[in-house]
């Protein structure tokens, strides 16, 4: 598939040899895998667009078991491929060629969490969701939820600098991740695993590596502040009858529901239909052109029950919304997400999917959308549109029976030069990975692609480490 689709050609990094493979047994005796039904796993991304060919997966437990990995990959110039739960939307997580995977699956303990401060230590492979659990046990939640929650390690979403649907409340990883051990592609270990709100001690070296995608150093280790469990969580889901009025219901909803706002997301009518015919997921609300899911978090269930009371008034009173449903209860909450979350899962159902992740003026989120529609035809199955709209991030996803090369021609460089008219951003939360290398200097001027080169150059000089992602092929 690789070769094919994506024109790119092995670097001259060795091959690892029955040496390489006894030194990595001595590492970590009883977890180095070569078993190839494991490895077909993690050589496939999610999306299953992309496939690389490794033959050996090492699974570490510490720290310093990475760095005694890395020290001996560096010296035998092996190139390597860090991966986490191996839900990365674009190409980062598997191998292009023969990589040595380095999974952080088995580094999954917590380090320490501290009630009064709510900030969590754990190693990098503990699953989003069990750390929300784990968590929740002491009345706090994680800064940051995702649809792969199920799956994705917290090393990942750090190295994503993942977004997803707290994101309007709590802000970016790069404010709520505290700190970070790495390992560097030496094998060197960098501890800035502090747990302090405030430290303007030089350069916050931590941030190089938040959404560095593997390319810089593994996360080994992160710090992570946590913020108090909202007591009343309340979620709506409405139908709109246009774009326009998806915006107004916005603007109201900032201006009436202003500080208990957790979450604004949208989703267009061919989403819902996907969810429907693939999931099995019913609208709980009139059909509409537009869906949007408001949540709200806070401390006092009556006070946002008002507040939320008198904003629904006001939005179906005025038409900007046509029809709505509530919920309070965790399982009808879960239920309206749902609708929500799992467009992902339901548009991989449906074909080859074509997948852009955009950040864009609020004003403008749609316009693609429906100019890609008009400009696709028949062409495609699908073109719909969803997103984190109060981020201004909007999903644009085109599917196909098959991938095509026509089909491509027909959207790219369309859909990024439509992006960087608008002076957008080409990936707003997925990373740069494998897939869209290539189109990194639709959102960054030459002098910051070439500062990140040498960055590069400075932190793995060999260049071991996930080799053919996020930076463009040097000439
Ligand atoms: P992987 O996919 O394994 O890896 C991703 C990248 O990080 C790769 O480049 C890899 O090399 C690198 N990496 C992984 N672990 C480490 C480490 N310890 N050290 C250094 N590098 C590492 N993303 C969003 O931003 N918002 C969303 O709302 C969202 N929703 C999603 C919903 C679904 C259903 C799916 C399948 C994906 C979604 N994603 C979303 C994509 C998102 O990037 C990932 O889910 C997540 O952040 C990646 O974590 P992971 O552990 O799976 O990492
Ligand atoms: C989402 O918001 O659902 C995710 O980023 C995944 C996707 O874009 O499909
Ligand atoms: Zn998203």
């Amino acid at each position: 598939l690789t070769y094919e689709r994506y024109p790119v050609q092995r670097l001259p990094f060795s091959k690892v040899s029955e040496e390489d493979m006894a030194t990595f047994q001595r590492i970590i005796p009883g977890r180095v895998i070569t078993d190839p039904e494991e490895l077909e796993a993690c050589n496939v991304d999610w999306l299953k667009t992309v496939r690389g060919c490794s033959k050996v997966l090492l699974k570490p437990r510490t720290s310093e078991e990475v760095s005694s990995i890395l020290r001996h990959c560096h010296e035998r110039n092996l190139a390597v491929n860090p991966q986490g739960g191996n839900t990365g939307m674009v190409g980062g997580s598997v191998p292009v060629f023969d990589e040595v995977i380095l999974s952080t699956a088995l580094m999954n303990q917590v380090i320490s969490f501290h009630n009064v401060s709510g900030i969590l230590v754990c190693q990098a492979g503990c699953v989003l969701e069990e750390l929300s659990h784990y968590v929740q046990e002491h009345d706090f939640i994680m800064p940051l939820d995702l649809g792969a929650k199920g799956s994705c390690h917290i090393g990942g979403n750090v190295a994503t600098n993942a977004g997803g649907l707290r994101f309007l409340r709590y802000g970016s990883l790069r404010g709520t991740v505290l700190g970070l051990e790495v390992v560097l592609a030496d094998g060197t270990i960098l501890n800035c695993l502090t747990s302090l709100r405030k430290d303007n001690t030089g350069y916050d070296l931590k941030q190089l590596f938040i959404g560095s995608e593997g390319t810089l150093g593994v996360i080994t280790a992160v710090s992570i502040l946590c913020p108090p469990r909202p007591k009343a969580v309340n979620v709506a889901f409405l139908g709109c009858p246009g774009f326009a009025e998806v915006l107004q219901t916005f603007t109201t909803c900032k201006a009436m529901l202003s500080e208990v706002l957790s979450a604004f997301e949208f989703m267009d009518a061919e989403c819902m239909q996907l969810v429907r015919q693939h999931l099995h997921l019913a609208s709980p609300v009139q059909e509409s052109p537009f869906y949007v899911l408001i949540e709200t978090s806070g401390s006092s269930a009556e006070h946002d029950a008002e507040k939320l009371g008198s904003f629904l008034e006001q939005v179906l009173g005025s038409g900007l919304v046509t029809d709505g449903t509530m919920a309070t209860d965790q399982k009808k909450i879960q239920m309206l997400w749902a609708l929500r979350e799992r467009i992902t899962e339901a548009l991989s159902h449906d074909g080859y999917v074509f997948k852009y992740d955009i950040s864009l003026p609020v004003e403008r989120l749609y316009d693609l959308v429906t100019d890609l529609r008009t400009r696709l035809g028949s062409s495609a199955k699908h073109v719909v549109g969803y997103g984190h709209l109060g981020d201004g991030n909007l999903h644009l996803n085109v599917t196909a029976e098959a991938f095509s090369e026509a089909l491509l021609g027909i959207l790219e460089p369309y859909v990024y030069t439509w992006t960087a008219e608008q002076r957008g951003s080409v990936s707003a939360e997925h990373g740069v990975g494998f897939k869209k290398r290539h189109v990194l200097g639709y959102s960054k001027p030459p002098v910051a692609v070439q500062l990140m080169q040498q960055l590069k150059a400075l932190l793995d000089p060999k260049g071991i480490l996930n080799p053919y992602k996020t930076l463009p092929a040097q000439a």
